[in-house]
């Protein structure tokens, strides 16, 4: 297939680059490099050992993606562009859901005008909200996120489904993803944040690396096995996997909207992320612990059944994978892609 990425600088976009690529596909990536660095380009185009076609422009305009449509043959579309910052969009709501929901909605009408029907989108476990039973299963009904950015997430879900009921051959796969980390086993690409990380994984990486002084862990008095909170994090090379895997499988979906949950069913504590990370880097790292962040939940996982039956797809690395990648690509990188 023909696959138009978009937000494919990023860090989850470049990997599934990358995965699809390997798969045999061929990619167009559109970005604006809001977030990311055109350097990703050569970088992609080294390990690939092709051209990728970049178009950098933002998706919001929706003349230029109209455009993108008429001049490109596009059989399918993975959409990661978007805002993504929680906290960010709690003080800026107006820009998160004028750009993540322009941008979507830019891109379906040209996906119409165009007869592009099959679409996989960037969803994320965050829609389970705070009162979802944990693990979390793709049938729960209650959808709501407290950040405005998780509310894109579930309003773009809602949007996606309507549009896909209606429209003849759509099909759409919406992908929760749990704590996406590491990067790529070359160490040439991985997450490079902006500022001050928010995420755990790439602030414990910048401690390692000189960047910052220490980790503070939010919170050592949740109701978990160590007292700090456990997420299920997976490895970026794994969710990549699932896209390409959920690609091919959008032909035999039972439904034209389907989420599937990409995540490896297990929970990992803060604290036992950071040993898991001293273990790669090989010595010990600073930390203190410090009061919990306002809206973090104690415990959550994936259930991922629906993903591993339905699209054969499987998580495959462990935690000391991850580690091991991020580091790698981290003491390689210290300051991130090159440019500014
Ligand atoms: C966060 C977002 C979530 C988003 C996801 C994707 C929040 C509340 N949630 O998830 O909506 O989809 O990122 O990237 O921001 N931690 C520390 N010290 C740190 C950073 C994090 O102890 O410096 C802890 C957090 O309290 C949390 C765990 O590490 O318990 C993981 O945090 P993080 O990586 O930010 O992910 P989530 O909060 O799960």
């Amino acid at each position: 297939m023909r696959v138009l990425v978009s937000g494919g600088a990023g860090y989850i976009g470049s990997h599934t680059v990358l995965a699809l690529v390997a798969a045999g596909h061929d990619v167009i990536v559109v970005d604006d490099f809001s977030n990311s660095k055109p350097s990703v380009q050569g970088r992609l185009e080294a390990l690939a050992g092709r051209a990728i076609p970049f178009h950098g422009f933002d998706l919001t305009d929706a003349d230029k993606t109209e455009r993108l449509f008429a001049h490109e043959r596009i059989d399918a579309v993975i959409h990661f562009a978007g805002f993504k910052a929680v906290g960010e969009s709690v003080t800026k709501p107006l820009e998160y859901y004028r750009n993540n929901l322009d941008s979507t909605f830019a891109l379906a009408a040209s996906m119409a005008k165009y007869g592009v029907t099959k679409l996989v989108f960037s969803s994320s476990a965050t829609v389970y909200g705070e009162k979802a039973p944990v693990p979390y299963r793709e049938d729960y009904e209650h959808l709501s996120s407290s950040s405005p950015y998780g509310q894109t997430k579930v309003m773009i879900e809602r949007v996606l489904s309507d549009i896909a009921q209606i429209s003849e051959g759509w099909k759409v796969a919406l992908l929760r993803y749990f704590n996406p980390v590491g990067a790529h086993p070359s160490g040439d690409i991985g997450e490079d944040p902006q500022g001050i990380p928010n995420n755990l994984m790439p602030f414990i990486a910048q401690v390692a690396v000189g960047r910052r002084e220490r980790l503070t862990v939010f919170g050592d008095d949740y109701p978990t096995a160590d007292g700090t909170a456990e997420r299920d994090y997976l490895h970026v090379t794994d969710l990549a996997a699932g896209h390409v895997a959920a690609l091919e499988h959008l032909d035999d979906m039972v439904e034209p909207a389907r989420a599937f949950n990409l995540g490896t069913g297990t929970g990992t504590s803060v604290l036992e992320l950071l040993k898991a990370f001293e273990r790669a880097v090989g010595r010990e790292l600073p930390y203190e612990i410090g009061p919990r962040r306002a809206g973090d939940l104690p415990a959550f996982w994936a259930d991922p059944t629906r993903a591993n039956t339905e699209l054969g797809w499987h998580a495959t690395k462990t935690i000391d994978d991850m580690c091991a990648d991020t580091w790698r690509w981290q003491s390689r990188n210290p300051e991130g892609f090159p440019g500014s």
